[in-house]
Parts: structure tokens; sequence; C-alpha cells
């Protein structure tokens, strides 16, 4: 009996040595384990021994069981990893495969209108300069000449975190920041966002858009305003667009205009949306810079004189492109972004 376990156990591990795959491991299991199988049978011999022989064999038994049991889930745990190993080597994902869905972004109707302003201005010998949006209560006012009692000051139209620190109310400042560190002569251009306490409603937003332009030189003069600026709105709204010119107050500027131009929707006939006068209202605000602002930065005002003027982008990409409500700009709602 003893010997017979033993060429059991030597026969059992033979097979399991040479399996290579989950098929055969279960056969050798069924061989020897199983029911049916040559140890099973042999235990059944077990009767046949002798009083003091059937402990010792049925503890050898027991043991040869046990080894043979192990060698099969060793084998069987090494198949099933090199089987894991073949199928993550067979399934890797190529990456580089292509894909005919993937949504590709595009310009903001305003991120557009910005870009086609700067490059006109650039054509125009301006240089594009970037100032922050939280300013200095000294840049967005003081230096620009603004009374400490001027009603842009107040808490309810001006976001402050302190009493020398907000969010800009315009792009302004950047006049101020270009002028101290480039100085005159200077030709410069500024777009960016730009804040105020306002409620929000169809034209109105607490966060818009302006560009701002200013031209320092010797000799400058309000001709060279008008004729930058009509050329300008030619170059950009259509040839046979006009300009209009109002008197008007900015803390900056002396003398200060507004300007007006054809209205685009009407081409100057006169509709509904103009209130028939055939005029746009307030594309911007311009004016010769004050001696003061010169002055606060630097520039000598009896050597250098020069221009500025500040628009709302917003406005101007409305009218472009034919948008009612300023609120559809900032919804990010791709609906209505894939248009353009
Ligand atoms: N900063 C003015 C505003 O926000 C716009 C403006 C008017 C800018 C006249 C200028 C200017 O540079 O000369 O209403």
């Amino acid at each position: 009996m003893r010997e017979e376990l033993f060429k059991i156990k030597e026969a059992s591990l033979n097979n399991i040595k040479d399996a290579i795959d989950l098929k055969t491991i279960e056969e050798i299991k069924i061989k020897y384990l199983g029911k049916k199988g040559a140890l099973t049978g042999l235990l059944k011999e077990m009767g046949k021994l002798s009083k003091e022989e059937r402990p010792k064999m049925g503890a050898l038994a027991n043991e040869i069981r046990e080894n043979i049991e192990n060698s099969l889930k060793e084998k069987e745990n090494i198949i099933k990893n090199a089987l894991l190993e073949e199928k993550l080597k067979a399934e890797r994902i190529d990456v580089t495969l292509e894909t005919d869905n993937l949504i590709l972004g595009h310009y903001h109707p305003l991120k557009r209108t910005i870009e086609d302003l700067e490059d006109l201005f650039i054509k125009m010998g301006f240089l594009v300069y970037d100032g922050p949006e939280i300013e200095t209560v000294e840049n967005n006012f003081d230096l620009l000449n603004t009374p400490a009692n001027h009603p842009s000051r107040d808490m309810t139209d001006t976001f402050y975190f302190d009493d020398k620190k907000l969010l800009r109310t315009q792009t302004s400042p950047c006049q101020i920041r270009a002028m101290k560190e480039i100085g005159a002569p200077l030709r410069m251009i500024c777009t960016g966002r730009v804040f105020r306490n306002d409620e929000v409603d169809a034209t109105h937003s607490p966060m818009f858009h302006q560009m701002e332009g200013l031209v320092i030189d010797k000799n400058v003069t309000i001709a060279n305003l008008m004729h930058s600026l009509d050329y300008f709105v030619k170059a950009f709204f259509g040839k046979d667009m006009k300009t209009r010119y109002r008197p008007h107050y900015f803390p900056f500027t002396e003398p200060s205009l507004e300007v007006d131009t054809t209205c685009p929707n009407c081409k100057g006939k006169g509709c509904p949306s103009c209130n028939h006068t055939g005029w746009s209202m307030e594309l911007l605000g311009c004016g010769m810079v004050h001696p003061n602002v010169l002055r606060n930065c630097g520039i000598d005002p009896e050597i250098y004189s020069g221009f500025a003027f500040g628009m709302g982008i917003d406005r101007i990409a409305m009218v472009r492109y034919g948008i009612k409500d300023i609120r559809m700009m900032f919804e990010n709602n791709t609906k209505f972004l894939e248009q353009f």
C-alpha cells in the first residue's frame, strides 16, 4: 500500500509539472483525487489493512492528498497569471487610433472680435498692452484725474477690496501703466475685462469688456484723433460708415467727445433701432489726454500731447453678430456658441 501511495504521488506530481493549461489541471484533479480517482480508489482498500497499519496509511494518504492539492493550486495560479499577462498584452489599447467623434472647440464671438480689433490697430502701428484686472485705486481713479467726489468711485458702482485695491472699472488705468512703463512717444491699445456693480439685464453685465487706445507724441492734435477713429470705423465696420462727434465729459481728457456711427441696421436711412435718427449711439468715448494725466505719469505736457479712446467690446460683438442679449455671451451654452 505504502509503495502504491508513493507511486500515485510521484505520477501525479509529474503530471502537474507537465501541465500547461487549466483543462489539464482539472483532468489531473479528477484522475487522482476525484470520486473514481486513483487515490480515492486506494483509500477504499484501507479496510483490508491490519489495525496497526490502517492509521499509518491513513495519515500518509492524507499527507499525499494535501501535497497533490497544494501542487495543483500552485500550478493553477502560475497558469492563470500567464494567461492574464497574455490577455493584457493582447488587449493593449492603441491611443493613436483615429476617431471621428472628437469635438473641437472654436473662437468665442468676443475673442474673435478682440483679435480682429487688435489686428487692425497693430496694422495702424499700435502695440498691444496688457494690464491686471485687480487694480489700484490710484491707477483706476487718482492718476486719471478723477475727482474725489466723482460718482463712478461710489461703492455702489465699484467693487472695492479695500481703500487701495479694486476690480478695475475701465481699461483706462492701462494708459497710466503704459505711460509710466514705456513713456513718450507711445501708441498702444489694451483690451480686457472690466467690472461694475450693475444689475444684470439684456444690455448690462457686472463683467464686460473694453478696449482702450492711447497715442502720445509731439504735435498730436484733435485732427489726428478724428482721422484715426474715422479710419478705424471704416476699416472695421465698412467703407460707407460715417462718424459723428458730440461733446462730453471724462475726467482724463480735455476736450472730451463721444462718437456715434452710422446705424449699422439701416445704414443711416433711419429705423426703429436708431430711433429714426440714422445714427447708432455711443460707439466710444475719446478726447485729448488731460495735461494732469500726462504730468501724473512723468510726461511733460509742454512737449507732448496725445489722444485717448475707450469702447465697449461686448456691444461691438453684439452688433456685429446680431446678438440681442449680452447674457448669451457668458452662459457658455454650446448651442449658442456653435453658431459663430
Ligand atoms: N473709460 C471710459 C469709460 O469706461 C471710456 C473712455 C472715454 C476711455 C474716453 C478713454 C477716453 O480713454 O478718452 O466710460
